[in-house]
């Protein structure tokens, strides 16, 4: 690897070169950037302790935290976790795709990914890249690819190779270019490992329809879920203070604040018509406001306000993922008073 790569966060095609020069940096222990349909992933050898020690290092992520360990197809669940017949009704339908496993451990697969756990996060992304990368990676031996969201820990999930650049620039040797992510929200995680299924973190799979799949009702996180990264109330916040505000209440907040002498900027569905506010036009179909999410955040956060002003979007299950992230994004923003 050159200087120049080093300091550069270097963007590479996903072409045959660009995966084989990703695939040469995972065997070394080294970290890589790569896109799926969710979200970029920060990716290393989940059999590497150097590796995925390399991820931590460089996410600034607590080492209690579990990562989530991507495989090229359905046959490698067997080497990481204990085989389960709703594990296999799941992936039948929903693999590859945005659905991650929490499944037991198996006793023979390394533990450096799973952060103590005896459980372990297996998924097998839709993304072409991905694919590549995961298919040629277990066909030179490797097991798997522990990858999170390829951001510093608590920020913003990136949805394109410029994101990862901005975020983690310098320390990671290449990146992997495959566009816009297409769902631009990560993963659905449905929790396998105790008797009953739970749910612990929307995306784009409705919990409704895993429940359908496998027959019988799946529960919310609950108390009892392990505390990890995705189930902290604050996380995916932008630097900017965030407050989330229902529609008819839109137009006071922001000339309330406005008088206060806040800087302010708006994403809402109707246009905020104030003056020198900056408004960003929010989608009103659940789908495409994931996938504009993150990226909508980032712009508002380098305009340089005080306060992003949120439309909250509506109730139901369409919306869980899109409702979940904002209100992590407000909790950590820290501007949740009135
Ligand atoms: O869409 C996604 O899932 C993306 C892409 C890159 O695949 N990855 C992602 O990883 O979002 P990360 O590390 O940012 O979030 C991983 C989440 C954690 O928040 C945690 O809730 C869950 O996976 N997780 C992983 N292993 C777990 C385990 N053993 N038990 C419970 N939760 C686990
Ligand atoms: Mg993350």
């Amino acid at each position: 690897m050159s200087p120049e790569d080093r300091s550069g966060g270097l963007i590479i095609e996903a072409d045959d070169a660009g995966i084989a020069r990703a695939l040469e940096c995972l065997h070394a222990g080294l970290v890589v950037a790569f896109p799926t349909e969710t979200v970029y992933g920060l990716g290393a050898d989940a059999a590497s302790a150097a590796g995925v020690a390399a991820i931590y290092r460089i996410k600034g992520r607590p080492l209690d935290h579990p990562l989530i360990v991507h495989i090229a197809d359905a046959d490698a669940l067997g080497y990481w976790a204990e085989e389960h017949p709703r594990a296999r009704r799941l992936v039948e339908t929903f693999w590859p795709g945005p659905l991650t496993l929490v499944m037991r451990r198996h006793a023979q697969a390394p533990a450096h990914a799973c952060a103590g756990h005896a459980t372990i996060g297996l998924r097998c992304p839709s993304h072409p890249v991905a694919r590549r990368l995961l298919a040629g990676f277990a066909a030179t031996g490797g097991r798997g690819i522990a990858a999170p969201s390829a951001n510093r820990f608590g920020r913003v999930s990136p949805t394109r190779a410029e994101h990862v650049r901005a975020d983690l620039d310098g320390d990671v040797p290449l990146i992997l270019d495959g566009g816009d992510a297409e769902i631009g929200l990560e993963s659905t995680i449905i929790d396998l490992s105790t008797d009953r299924p739970r749910l612990l973190r929307p995306g784009a799979i409705a919990g409704s329809a895993l429940a359908e799949v496998l027959g019988e009702p799946i529960g919310g996180a609950g108390s009892a879920a392990p505390r990890v990264p995705g189930s902290l109330a604050a996380h995916y916040a932008p630097g900017t203070p965030i407050e989330l505000v229902h529609a008819g209440e839109l137009a006071d907040r922001v000339a309330s604040l406005r008088k206060g002498g806040l800087r302010l900027a708006v994403w809402s569905r109707e246009p905020c018509l104030a003056n020198s506010v900056d408004w960003l036009a929010a989608p009103s179909d659940p789908q495409e406001y994931g996938r504009m999410l993150y990226d909508g955040l980032r712009r508002l956060d380098q305009l340089g306000v005080d306060r992003l002003l949120i439309e909250a979007v509506p109730a139901g299950e369409p919306w869980d993922a899109v409702r979940d992230r904002l209100a992590r994004a407000a909790t950590g923003s820290g501007a949740q008073e009135p």
